[in-house]
């Protein structure tokens, strides 16, 4: 099992880039952030050994932009705005088609979040995690011996039931313009035309071999026993037919008619649990975005059941309370990061959960004088050791985010998921598409780690139609005049809590543009293990042993989370996609 995870990770990291290069801190002005950012941004300076160089550009449009993990995806929203779309339009679109082009996180048979802000000053979130089937059960993931099984990551169990057709679909109802039919044409016909397969793709399905191979995408994915070649076209005639089904006659198609009926009787086959009856009650839940601020910046972020909204305004509060931040890559300045982050993460991990289920203090944990007091816990020059409280995830890069932004105005940060790259590895050949791993997100074995090193409380407890906590954190940003200035997320597990809000505080606290604030080093802490994480060289060694000195156990890694973001520029907007993604990744506008 162990090796399988691995090799899992490692098709993930290959995918999306991550593995390669090394890094230095860069120097920015730490003014206090204000209303000028938006005019003032410095350029970083990144010391020469660092894998990026400061000063890039990114993709400006005019006029409207998305920013994904696929540029096929992106062509498609753009191609809705083009059409007159609006931006939530768009982001439905972008979202079908990643389902298509984007196997690997994109789909029909996982779950998201989508923020929306409409230029006329609503916002909305909507949640659409997949939830636990009926018959699960807290300790279903236990063998008689009462250790773990592999079966919450890997195989027909693993899987909650879908929301992502019925979020989309809520979101393209309620702020949309077109019908599911017109947005959801690039997709069909990226599945029934296909598209050619690049060198990423086929090497991500060549590292996953070992476990895709065990179900039945094995005739779609290695014809004749190879993985589909670079250059080749890949179409996909039973996904287009579910997409052709969804668009004639709307979500019932996925969770009362022919497509559930095909998914429940593919997951049955295999010794799944999701039934018909658990299709038929799913429903998308329309939140309240958490509304926090930043020195007078507005942030609009993801609620629970993702922790990942909570956990970013948790760390910038208490960031916040420091009359001014010492310069980016600084000792003082890691130092104040870190312990914010692991502060907020040790919130996460033991008092978020489903609020249908368990008490969130969302309040206390998202205040301005909850921060102040984790503040008074910060010791000037001295790392704190996180309370053996929690472990959280290692790793993983599987998720996949896209923001968009049309000429209104109008902006959606999206991120969605199957968990795992490829999910648990279930093709379901019927209605062709992957199924996702994401009861994994559980805790399911409350207080022990589960195969990815989690270990989360009883909040986060498996329990028949609740949803799992997420680390997804799409977001928001309006500048201090409230005009729309960021729409940025991530995929990364844990770590698009923190390369989210780190994109976040380059722009508007270290006054990056976006090209920098995507490429400057990244650092991570998620409470426990106890240690801060930072890209190899992204600190320099002189930071480094003063960081030692200070009792911080530092955690060399290759790589960060992947971010997708749009940022406000004087022409019009500037796409970035992650810097360092090899895969197909862009940013598509006009
Ligand atoms: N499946 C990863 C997450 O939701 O955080």
């Amino acid at each position: 099992m162990q090796t399988m995870i691995v090799r899992r990770f490692r098709a993930g990291l290959t995918l999306l880039g991550i593995g390669v290069g090394a890094c230095h801190h860069a120097t920015t002005s730490s003014a206090p952030p204000d209303s000028r950012a938006i005019s003032a941004h410095f350029p970083a300076h990144f010391p020469v050994d660092w894998r990026f160089k400061a000063g890039e550009s990114g993709t400006v449009a005019p006029t409207a932009v998305v920013a994904s993990n696929s540029a096929l995806a992106s062509a498609a929203g753009d191609e809705i705005m083009r059409g007159d779309g609006n931006a939530v339009d768009a982001a439905v679109a972008t979202g079908f088609a990643l389902a298509v082009t984007f196997p690997f996180a994109g789909n029909l048979g996982g779950g998201g979040y989508m923020v929306i802000r409409m230029a006329d000053g609503r916002t909305a979130a909507v949640d659409y995690r997949e939830i636990a089937p009926l018959a699960a059960s807290r300790d279903m993931y236990l063998g008689p011996d009462g250790k773990m099984t592999d079966e919450s990551v890997v195989g027909y169990r693993a899987s909650g039931v879908p929301g992502a057709v019925a979020g989309m679909s809520a979101a393209l109802a309620r702020y949309g313009t077109k019908s599911l039919r017109e947005v959801l044409q690039p997709a069909i016909r990226l599945a029934d035309e296909g598209f050619v397969v690049d060198s990423v793709l086929f090497t991500s399905l060549d590292h996953s071999r070992d476990y895709l191979e065990r179900f039945d995408g094995k005739t779609v994915f290695y014809p004749n026993g190879e993985p589909l070649q670079p250059g080749t076209r890949f179409r996909q005639p039973a996904l287009a037919r579910t997409l052709r089904l969804i668009a004639e006659q709307g979500q019932d198609a996925f969770y009362k008619g022919e497509v559930g009926d095909s998914l429940v009787a593919g997951m049955k086959r295999g010794g799944g649990i999701i039934t018909k009856e658990d299709l038929a009650r799913y429903k998308p839940e329309w939140r309240q975005p958490i509304a926090s601020t930043y020195h007078g910046y507005k942030l609009f972020t993801m609620p629970p059941s993702s922790s990942g909204g909570v956990t970013i305004t948790e760390a910038l509060n208490i960031l916040e309370t420091f009359d001014s931040l010492p310069p980016f890559g600084s000792v003082g300045y890691t130092h104040a990061l870190a312990s914010a982050y692991q502060r907020a993460f040790i919130d996460r991990n033991s008092k978020l959960g489903d609020a249908a289920f368990v008490h969130v203090p969302l309040d206390k944990l998202t205040s301005k004088s909850y921060a102040r007091e984790l503040r008074k816990t910060i010791l000037p020059g001295r790392a704190s050791a996180t309370p053996a409280l929690e472990r959280t995830i290692t790793d993983g890069n599987h998720t996949t985010h896209y923001s968009v932004v049309d000429g209104a105005g109008n902006a959606v940060a999206t991120t969605t998921t199957i968990n795992n790259g490829y999910g648990s590895g279930v093709y379901l050949t019927g209605p062709g598409f992957f199924m996702n791993d994401e009861m994994d997100d559980f805790a399911a074995q409350p207080g022990k780690p589960n195969m990815f090193g989690l270990v989360q409380g009883e909040q986060n407890a498996i329990a028949p139609g609740k949803r799992m906590l997420s680390a997804m954190s799409p977001t928001i940003v309006l500048d201090p005049q409230g005009k729309l200035l960021l729409v940025v997320g991530a995929a990364g597990g844990p770590r698009i809590i923190t390369a989210t809000s780190q994109v976040i505080l380059n722009v508007i606290q270290n006054h990056m543009t976006l090209a920098d604030a995507m490429r400057a080093p990244r650092l991570h802490h998620q409470a426990l293990p106890d240690t801060l994480r930072f890209e190899e060289h992204g600190l320099t060694p002189a930071v480094a042993d003063s960081l030692k000195a200070m009792g911080w156990r530092l955690d060399p890694v290759r790589g960060s989370a992947n971010v997708n973001a749009i940022m406000r520029a004087a022409s019009g907007w500037v796409a970035v996609t992650e810097p360092r993604d090899r895969g197909p990744s862009r940013a598509v506008g006009h």
